[in-house]
């Protein structure tokens, strides 16, 4: 079946980033050129999703402007023969149809998601964390939704991480099908290190079956008091087959000031056009500086 619809999950006060989100949405922070959010509905475009829900909230309405059109400025652009510029500009909006719908109170992950089940209705759809960036998003969603399709169940991302890592990410029980795949039993939400089940981790990117509503429409409150998705995916792992594809490549975790530090340097080194200069800059910074002298 094709998957045509995801979720993404934008909905969050982006507290880490205060002060500058006081004002503007942390999707919208800048990894060079593009917003942060940008990557996950480009990711989304590119394996064929056809509609993109964002949950999003309270201050977040710059998102919805920047994948709005702007004939003014396309016409600005054309005008003085930025045609390049003024296609980029004018391709945002043609990525796919994107609706939005309102978290009204901050009660979690899981009920963010639960938001989006009247547009997402009866049908499969894959669901993003934008904080999450991958080395190969377009390459791991595609696997992700092969997989669903061939095993007709669920599938996380999920990630090998240190044992010093596991209170910070969901983590999975499981049982190894094939190289990279596994059949999960049971999920935990940033467990501490003495109770984690394992040592992978769930990362930004799911494919989800319908019937994880059903699920979080039971889920009480857990960690934080927040309704976890990750309790809903552990209810739903007992009902139907739910997998974690281990994925290749790096993710980078642009929902904390180092993470979004190291994945715009990242990014940046990896750009043809600012790499080679970038990565001189670094190196003579590098060899200047010892140890950092002023606090940010
Ligand atoms: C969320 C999920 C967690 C997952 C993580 C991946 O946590 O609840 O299971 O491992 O994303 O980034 P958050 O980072 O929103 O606290």
């Amino acid at each position: 079946m094709k998957i045509r619809k995801a979720v993404i999950a934008a909905a969050g006060w982006g507290t880490r980033f205060l002060p500058i989100t006081k004002s503007m949405p942390k999707e919208m922070l800048p990894l060079l050129n593009k917003p942060l959010i940008q990557y996950s509905v480009e990711e989304a475009a590119a394996c064929g999703i056809e509609l993109i829900v964002m949950v999003t909230a309270l201050g977040k309405r710059e998102i919805e402007d920047y994948f709005d059109r702007r004939v003014e400025l396309e016409n600005m652009l054309t005008e003085k023969g930025e045609h390049k510029l003024a296609r980029e500009v004018r391709c945002l909006c043609d990525l796919a149809d994107i609706c939005y719908i309102r978290q009204k109170e901050q009660l979690g992950l899981g009920h963010a998601v639960l938001s989006a089940k009247s547009i997402i209705g009866d049908e499969p759809f894959a669901l993003f964390l934008p904080d999450d960036l991958f080395e190969y998003g377009e390459v791991v969603l595609r696997r992700m939704l092969d997989i669903c399709d061939r095993h007709n169940g669920s599938v996380i991302a999920v990630k090998p991480v240190t044992e010093a890592e596991v209170s910070r990410y969901g983590i999975i029980d499981s049982r190894k099908l094939e190289d990279r795949l596994y059949q999960i039993n049971d999920l935990v939400e940033k467990p501490p290190p003495s109770e984690a089940p394992s040592n992978l981790a769930i990362m930004g990117r799911y494919v989800l079956t319908p019937a994880i509503f059903r699920e979080l429409e039971q889920v009480p409150p857990g960690k934080n008091g927040e309704i976890q998705l990750t309790d809903g995916l552990r209810r739903l792992a007992q009902r139907e087959p739910v997998y974690g594809y281990e994925f290749m490549g790096e993710r980078y975790d642009a929902g904390t000031i180092p993470g979004w530090l190291e994945t715009t340097a990242a990014l940046a080194l990896r750009n043809p056009e600012l790499g080679p200069r970038f990565r001189n800059y670094l190196n003579n910074l590098l060899q200047r500086t010892k140890e950092p002298t002023i606090s940010p």
